[in-house]
């Protein structure tokens, strides 16, 4: 009896080490959401500007590393058999719709999407490091080197002046929190 208890005991403790099955699946599955949501908003921008545009080149480079991430989410979620949230179709047109409509309010507001997008993105990534344990140390990677270009992304946004568009306050903190909320759902649903 008591022997069986210790065995127990030790068992759970190696378990501590080792990354939580429902939250590899969470990770896997709200990342791989998010990163289909940055290429659609992106998108929505590129349509309204046009690739050959000075603004669309800037936004095309961040487009093409977000095409990587889905990518390499795509593969993490076949890997690791990993349901893909039942919302992509909503991801996919509210992510375009976000992205054009800023693009319509002009430069400064699409690169205020982006600040906002990748501030809460950015963010998520560095607290799913602490998640994710040692045994999967290529995830943690992937996610530490996508929370680089992410921030990177925010920054662009930055230097693009995104900060004097109109509304820029308001604005930011409504996508935030819509993020925030996407997010939220994406990892269960
Ligand atoms: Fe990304
Ligand atoms: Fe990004």
């Amino acid at each position: 009896m008591h022997r069986k208890k210790r065995i127990v005991k030790k068992k759970k403790k190696i378990n501590s080490k080792n990354t939580d099955r429902k939250i590899l699946e969470e990770v896997i599955r709200v990342d791989h959401a998010g990163e289909y949501g940055a290429t659609r908003i992106y998108d929505g921008q590129i349509a309204i500007f046009g690739k050959n545009s000075k603004i669309g080149k800037t936004i095309q480079h961040m487009a093409d590393q977000e095409k990587e991430h889905i990518e390499k989410f795509n593969e993490l979620i076949l890997e690791h058999r990993v349901r893909p949230t039942a919302l992509l179709p909503v991801w996919n047109f509210a992510g375009f719709a976000l992205g054009a409509t800023t693009a319509i309010m002009g430069e400064k507001a699409a690169m205020a999407c982006t600040v906002a997008v990748e501030k809460v993105i950015g963010e998520h990534y560095q607290q799913q490091q602490n998640l994710i344990k040692n045994d999967y140390k290529e995830l943690k990677k992937t996610i530490k080197k996508f929370e680089k270009d992410e921030l990177e992304h925010h920054d662009i946004g930055i230097e693009h002046d995104a900060e004097n568009a109109p509304g820029y306050s308001i604005m930011t903190k409504v996508i935030e929190l819509g993020c925030k909320t996407a997010i939220a759902i994406s990892k269960k649903i």
